[in-house]
């Protein structure tokens, strides 16, 4: 079992960052410092002398307390945060490390898992996708089209007045739904509706760690001070709305991908981040209520299984039919970076839309950089240049010591009435923008590092303001070098065009969006898809300014934001319609319909390029491609998963007993698991094989599918093999004859590898394919092929 960890993901470009909470192992921390740890417990083994599992969890507390006996009784009690019951048993506590190991030991203690801090990671989309030929044979057609479905969104809550929320012409709320509109500070329960059927808050784990929560800056309710949480719930489910748009630009519709589909949410994401002990009481709360989909634009590191509360609560949900999507990260484009893997979840990744924001950059010299942005306010005069500086220092060759134009780190009779070029970095880049404005200056150019590559991010600025590729930045900072040494003032100017449709090639993978290979299980391909998240025009709360920055005093009832956050609720809202036309799907094969529909070419006929290069993308980038809602809706054939299955997919994983029972709540059998093969056996609609060369020349592995026919009961699927260049793959049969709906049939996929030079501990990747069809269906699974040379 590969475990790795990486560096804090934010899943959101404009998240606040602040620092991760480590997963200490119990040891590190000191004795008496508290942290928060969720209990995984033997829930059926509860003495009957205890009346509920509270009070058996607080006898647990009472047993390893290290207080002093006199003020135990009371401390304890108040210790636990939340109890669980639906998707985990146990509760979360506040313990020192020693509590924590003393309570590790105890009978009945399943785990006792270190609470993760996690952070949130947005309307042309639609109709880019598809969905808006709506009168036509759409998606969308039936007029009630979705509307029992419930779609949980966890996040920073929600602004329920905004329009994209309203409940004209939708029916009763669905009988089945059991959850509540929990009232809090400036959310009466009349906040909820026949749209936003459910809104609910959790904060003890926060408060737990970080303090009482400042209520000056957010509402201890449902309601939304942040704005992430109203995007994501609008993108996924927002009403039709028109006109829309931020400052002027993005004018048309906007709606999301479900318009009739229902709203819970559940606000886990506070100004502190979002705890993890909070999270798993919000998707226990959500299974009970009866969501459908689970939307989770939130991530943080890569852990095992057993150890990773998003996973572990994936999977309760999973289990009760409910579909989970997940943001797969916004560490891109580097590889490796995929957050948010579990097979049991579909991790989502950001590609870009046919619509852009260009505003470039003129420089002294004449030469034209393009940039994006998204500002609407007085600009600079036309046809005049302006002095420009670069708020980092230049030093030797390519060496520079760059400027974040952090807050006070500007000096007002270096920057005033210049234009300021700054270094993209950790934090907001609208913010960034407030210190320029403040320190004097009068435009502003946002480079990218090397790392950040060429990916372009529209932002609301609150000054002229714009944001240029790695190269542009280098060309920007030369030329300001050069013209300074040369005793000619380098001067410039920026050049906002407005709104752009027709972009092409469209879609690309967005620089940010995170890659694989997955670094928890190799043998599935992670991210699994990418859905629009670059520019994306959603709702807003009225409480921020459109560029997220406190002095910000413009109102917006849409903002343009970016990230696989905003990737993630695309497929959730899809994911609602596709289970309202397919009421009887479980989530597994929601996602195959999904994946083995989605399309990797781009509207040039090309396979889609990635941003951050320019260069043609890979499996790794995009998984099975960009999501194609029309065709998911009849996909013809789906590879379906049950909890058995991810059980022994778990146990060739060489999860034990015991850590599977932390994810599953049951005692495993991995006898006929170890037996039926390796981890890449799992029925998943894509294929990963992972070869160590060990000197082999010769290597080889199978895959065995099944597929269930969901389409016309007499269908005849023939093969069409694309196997990785240089390598042997063979489907056995070739040929699959359906006689009824709901068939299985197997087939088994034989791939043949011949060793490569590699030098230690580096790795090659080659992909191909695997496509069924009937004529009318096309069902195509991506097959990579990973040959890893090892370091000795
Ligand atoms: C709460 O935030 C406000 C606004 O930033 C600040 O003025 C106030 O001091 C904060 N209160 C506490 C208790 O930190
Ligand atoms: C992009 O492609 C060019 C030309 O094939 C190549 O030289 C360059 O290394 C590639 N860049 C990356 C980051 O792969
Ligand atoms: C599980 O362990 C076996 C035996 O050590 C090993 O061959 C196999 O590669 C491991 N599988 C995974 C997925 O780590």
């Amino acid at each position: 079992m590969a475990s790795s960890s990486l560096s804090l993901i934010l899943l959101s470009l404009i998240a606040v960052v602040s620092a991760a909470a480590a997963i200490d192992d119990f040891s590190s921390s000191s004795n008496s410092e508290k942290k928060t740890f969720i209990i995984q417990v033997q829930h059926e083994s509860k003495p009957s002398v205890f009346a509920t599992h509270r009070h058996w969890y607080e006898s647990f507390l009472a047993s390893v307390s290290t207080t002093i006996q006199s003020e135990s009784r009371d401390e304890d009690t108040s210790r636990i945060l939340h109890t669980y019951e639906t998707v985990f048993r146990g509760f979360s506590a506040k313990l020192s490390s020693l509590e924590a190991h003393k309570l590790q030991s105890l009978s009945h203690i399943i785990t006792v898992i270190p609470e993760q801090v996690r952070h949130v990671q947005t309307t042309r989309s639609p109709e880019f996708l598809g969905l808006r030929k709506a009168d036509s044979a759409g998606l969308l057609k039936e007029s009630d089209f979705g509307s029992d479905l419930v779609i949980g969104v966890f996040d920073t809550g929600i602004w329920p007045e905004r329009q994209s929320f309203n409940d004209r012409d939708l029916g009763p709320v669905p009988p089945k739904w059991k959850g509540q509109c929990v009232a809090g500070k400036d959310f009466p329960a009349t906040s909820c509706n026949r749209k936003l059927i459910g809104a609910r808050y959790f904060y003890n784990g926060y408060e737990a760690t970080n303090g009482k929560m400042n209520e000056t800056l957010e509402h201890r309710s449902p309601r939304d001070s942040d704005g992430h949480g109203t995007h994501t719930a609008s993108i996924a489910a927002g009403r039709y709305v028109f006109p829309a748009s931020t400052l002027g630009y993005a004018r048309g519709m906007a709606a999301g991908m479900a318009p009739k589909a229902r709203l819970a949410v559940y606000k886990v994401c506070w100004i502190g981040g979002c705890f993890d002990s909070d999270i798993l009481a919000a998707f226990d709360a959500a299974v009970a209520d009866g969501i459908d989909v689970a939307s989770l634009s939130v991530g943080g590191v890569v852990v095992p299984y057993h150890l990773d509360v998003i996973a572990i609560a994936a999977f309760g949900a999973s289990e009760a039919g409910v579909f989970v999507s997940a943001s797969a990260g916004n560490g891109g484009p580097g590889g490796l970076t995929v957050t948010n893997v579990a097979p049991w979840v579909t991790t989502v990744g950001a590609g870009t839309i046919d619509r852009d924001f260009p505003a470039d950059v003129k420089l002294g010299n004449g030469k034209i950089i393009s940039g994006s942005s998204i500002y609407g306010g007085p600009g600079l005069t036309l046809g005049r240049l302006y002095p420009i500086v670069y708020a980092g220092t230049e030093g030797d060759g390519d060496a520079y010591s760059s400027s974040l134009c952090l807050e006070g780190s500007l000096d007002p009779n270096f920057v005033g009435g210049k234009i300021v070029v700054c270094d993209r970095g950790i934090n907001s880049r609208a913010a960034k923008g407030d210190v320029v404005k403040k320190a004097g200056g009068i435009g502003m150019i946002i480079a990218n590092g090397v790392f950040d590559g060429e990916g372009l991010v529209a932002d609301c600025h609150v000054l002229p303001a714009t944001s240029v590729g790695a190269s542009g930045g280098d060309e920007i900072r030369r030329y300001i070098s050069a013209a300074s040494k040369s005793n000619t003032p380098p001067t410039a100017t920026i050049i906002f065009k407005g709104t752009r449709l027709g972009i092409r090639p469209a879609p690309l993978v967005a620089s940010f969006s995170a890659r694989g290979p997955n670094p928890e299980s190799p043998e599935i391909l992670k991210p699994d898809i990418i859905a629009p998240g670059l520019n994306i025009l959603a709702a807003w709360p009225d409480k921020i300014g459109p560029s997220g920055v406190p002095s910000d005093g413009r109102r917006t009832e849409f903002n343009i934001l970016s990230g696989t956050s905003m990737a993630c609720p695309h497929v959730s809202g899809l994911a609602a319609l596709l289970k309202a036309a397919h009421p009887d799907w479980s989530p597994a094969a929601i996602k195959s319909a999904l994946l083995t529909t989605a399309y990797t070419v781009d509207n040039k006929e090309g396979t889609m390029l990635d941003e951050s290069t320019g260069n043609v993308s890979s499996v790794l980038d995009f998984g099975s491609g960009h999501v194609h809602p029309e065709k998911a809706m009849d996909p013809g054939l789906v590879y379906d998963i049950t909890t058995y299955d991810y059980v022994d997919f778990l146990c060739n994983s060489n999860y034990t007993i015991k850590n599977i029972k932390a994810i599953t709540r049951k005692n495993a059998d991995c006898s006929g698991a170890k037996r039926a093969g390796h981890a890449g056996n799992l029925n998943y609609p894509s294929l990963s094989a992972v070869f160590e060369q060990y000197g082999k020349h010769k290597m080889s592995t199978h895959f065995i599918r099944t597929v269930t026919n969901v389409g016309d009961p007499n269908s005849v699927y023939k093969v069409t093999i694309n196997p990785p260049a240089g390598m042997v793959l063979t489907v056995q049969p070739d040929k699959l004859s359906f006689r009824r709906v709901g068939q299985k049939l197997n087939f088994l996929t034989r791939v043949e590898a011949t060793a490569v030079k590699l030098s230690p501990g580096s790795s090659s990747v080659k992909s191909g394919s695997i496509v069924w069809s009937d004529g009318k269906h096309t069902v195509t699974s991506p097959l990579v092929v990973t040959m890893q040379q090892p370091l000795q």
